[in-house]
């Protein structure tokens, strides 16, 4: 369903799902008024720069297997980048993708169930396609770039939506038949963590160390510097040295 302008594709999503909608429902939006990011921040998007949607999976998965999902989005995503630009898309965990460092896609999965019972995931993915530099507000523009400002040329949108459709349709079938584990090779050689050294704000504490993978589970694994291994399962990294450093 496409929508000239929505306050969220997720939100229009998950009262789609309320009602019944199947698997597979698509939600698009040239312009988001109240656009969510991850942890409570919110997404901005001048209207009609962006690839705006949010798809509902009724995944046959366990509550706490429902993040796996967002791994398939990400990867397709990068995959998609890569295919249609010669852009250098990378993933960073949990599920953003990054081109040359900055941030070109976000991804916020939601989800509805029982402790034991997962009723649907909603995945919204916002990829910043067409923007200009002055499209970013001045605090973000070290931080956030668009496919435009990358390569220098306009994708389409339809386009690049469709080759990531396709992408996550495969990601999501080999989650589902094979499980997570046979998703982490293709994750490894996308991913721009592994060896670099990260810190993550926990609840009462900081980590920092060594990132070194993926666990089987989608948890990321960090090699502390007295050598214990620890497991992110949720939260936010950021990079302490930059590559080589
Ligand atoms: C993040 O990096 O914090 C995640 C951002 C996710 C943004 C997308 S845009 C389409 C969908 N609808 C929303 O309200 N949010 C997601």
């Amino acid at each position: 369903v496409f929508f000239e302008a929505l306050e969220s594709t997720n939100s229009q999503v998950l009262e789609l799902a309320r009602t019944g909608a199947p698997e597979g429902a698509l939600v698009l939006a040239e312009q988001q008024s109240k656009g969510r990011g991850r942890m409570g921040r919110r997404w901005e998007s001048p209207a009609g720069t962006s690839l705006l949607f949010s798809l509902l999976l009724r995944p046959p998965l366990r509550p706490f297997q429902a993040a796996q999902v967002t791994p398939c989005l990400a990867l397709a995503v990068a995959r998609a980048i890569r295919s249609l630009t010669d852009l250098p898309a990378e993933i960073k965990w949990p599920n953003d993708v990054l081109i040359h460092g900055k941030k070109v896609c976000g991804i916020l999965l939601e989800m509805q169930g029982q402790a034991d019972v997962l009723d649907f995931v909603v995945v919204g993915v916002g990829v910043n396609v067409l923007q200009e530099p002055e499209d970013f507000p001045p605090e973000l523009r070290g931080l956030a770039t668009s496919l435009f400002l990358e390569s220098g040329r306009p994708l389409s949108r339809p386009t690049l939506l469709a080759e990531v459709l396709r992408e996550a349709e495969d990601f999501y079938r080999r989650l589902l038949e094979e499980g997570f584990e046979s998703l982490i090779q293709d994750w490894q050689k996308l991913s721009c963590m592994t060896g670099r050294q990260v810190r993550a704000k926990l609840a009462g504490h900081t980590l920092e160390g060594m990132a070194i993978g993926l666990d089987p589970d989608g948890a990321l694994q960090v090699r502390l510097d007295n050598g214990v291994v620890e497991r992110l399962v949720a939260g936010d990294v950021e990079f302490i040295r930059p590559v080589g450093a």
